[in-house]
């Protein structure tokens, strides 16, 4: 047995020796600690030194009912205990079965079939190679190409890549699968001129450029459009009125089915269990992962309309397709008593009750002069940074650079506020508390901000 690590210096030894973070860039700990965060409770976090930090992004949108609930930790030692490991390949076990029972209750419409997997890519991946094969099944080969908007994230194994729209992380693996194509994003602060005066006009346009994008690409050769119900990477879009009502009637009259890929905006974010029901349309599937489980175990999945399962129902038919580790017991026990959590703590409820104050907490930060925008809804936020208010002039990349990775990250750390200063689309800074907060934590989120963005304008 290995003893554990006892100081801070042996921990970033070890660090800097074997471990390889993700999206890091790792020489920027060459001469800086890695943070280390040892324990959680409720909505905070704590280092290796005993700080405290407000967890305003939930990991990475993931700890819905917050840190160290130890009735999730009972229900999974339980299911370790009871069955560890079984595969859903050609068994099943009761955690996976009443899971999938409560999340078809809970999804709108008739998205009665649950198809478990690992993660969010996984899932993501796995709605696209339903949708392939089950219109080889209908009798529609060429239906291969997925439409997706420009900077939006939807994982990052080869296939979900694919459907991602942010070119520099794409670039280094491709080539990639074919039939990704992209559309126009949904942001309302950076429409182009002609439909900037009207965020109803402007989601007609951006609804009607997937229809020209079927229209350009054969309408008999696309399978799906996947679009998140709030666009997250760019920094938090809300579809414009009106924008899912017009797509979902494009995909209707070309037969191209409609994925929800609510990996964030799923279990609570928005103050619903799905986004989806948030803005009233119903998709053919929804990609889930992360709130499922809280993140007390990985737990990704898709639930599929009745339809669409239909063909798979009848004879040799078979979805040839399946992981590991999908639907694990433990993660399937922990998701149930996640979900439990949610009814007792009426956790819907308290984002519905809260989240107009979240906003206007967050909008007394518009009397700096850094802060272009705020837009979000539910417990989902993003503040994007500009050089200038009035013209909404943009930091240039070098000024990004230092704005963000040279200051800001580690500036809203320190100050003891986890968020995230994204700079993959315009520079913003992206929120997602747990949503056990309440207007203390709101507070706590702006005064930080207030003096972290009111030093970062002084160093520009
Ligand atoms: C909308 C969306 N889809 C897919 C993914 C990929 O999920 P994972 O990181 O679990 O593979 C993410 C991750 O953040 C996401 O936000």
């Amino acid at each position: 047995m290995t003893n554990p690590p006892e100081s801070n210096a042996e921990l970033q030894q070890m660090v800097r020796r074997n471990l390889w973070m993700h999206f890091t860039r790792m020489s920027a700990y060459t001469d800086s600690d890695v943070p280390v965060i040892v324990r959680g409770s409720g909505p905070y976090v704590f280092d290796n030194h005993g700080r405290r930090y407000l967890d305003g992004l939930s990991g990475l949108f993931v700890s819905q009912v917050g840190h160290g609930r130890t009735e999730i930790a009972d229900a999974a030692r339980r299911q370790a205990s009871e069955l560890a490991y079984f595969p859903l390949w050609s068994y099943a076990h009761p955690q996976a079965i009443e899971l999938a029972e409560r999340l078809a209750e809970l999804a709108p419409g008739d998205l009665n079939r649950v198809f478990f997997t690992t993660s969010g890519s996984e899932a993501v991946e796995s709605a696209w190679k339903l949708a392939k094969q089950y219109f080889k099944m209908c009798g529609q080969p060429e239906r291969y190409k997925v439409l997706s908007r420009d900077i939006a994230y939807h994982g990052t194994s080869m296939g979900a890549l694919a459907i991602t729209g942010l070119a520099d992380i794409k670039y280094p693996f491709e080539p990639l699968p074919p039939g990704g194509i992209r559309v126009p994003n949904t942001n309302f602060y950076r429409a182009p001129d002609f439909v900037a005066d009207d965020i109803t006009d402007f989601g007609r346009w951006a609804a009607d450029e997937i229809e020209r994008a079927i229209l350009r690409e054969g309408p008999a050769s696309v399978a799906a459009v996947f679009l998140e119900p709030v666009q997250n990477s760019g920094g938090c879009f809300p579809p414009p009125p009106g924008y899912f009502a017009r797509v979902r009637e494009i995909c209707d009259t070309y037969g191209v089915l409609l994925v929800s890929d609510e990996v964030i905006c799923a279990f609570g974010r928005l103050g619903h269990y799905f986004g989806s029901a948030r803005y009233g349309y119903q998709p053919d599937i929804i990609t889930f992962a992360k709130g499922v489980t809280s993140g007390y175990s990985p737990l990704g999945g898709m639930l599929v309309r009745d339809a669409i399962m239909e063909p798979f129902t009848r004879g040799t038919a078979t979805f040839l397709h399946g992981v590991t580790f999908a639907g694990h017991p433990v993660s399937a026990a922990v998701a149930l008593a996640n979900l439990d959590i949610f009814e007792k703590e009426d956790l819907l409820g308290n984002v519905r009750a809260h989240e107009a104050s979240f906003r206007a907490t967050l909008e007394k930060l518009y009397d700096l002069p850094i802060v272009g925008d705020i837009r979000g809804d539910g417990y989902f936020y993003g503040i994007e940074m500009v050089k200038d208010k009035n013209t909404r002039a943009t930091f240039s990349d070098d000024e990004s650079e230092r704005l963000l990775r040279g200051f800001l990250s580690t500036a809203l750390f320190d100050a003891g506020l986890v968020c995230r200063a994204d700079d993959r689309g315009d520079p913003v800074i992206q929120l997602a508390p747990p949503l056990i907060c309440g207007q203390e934590h709101f507070d706590e989120i702006e005064r930080i901000l207030r003096e972290v963005l009111t030093e970062a304008w002084q160093r520009i």
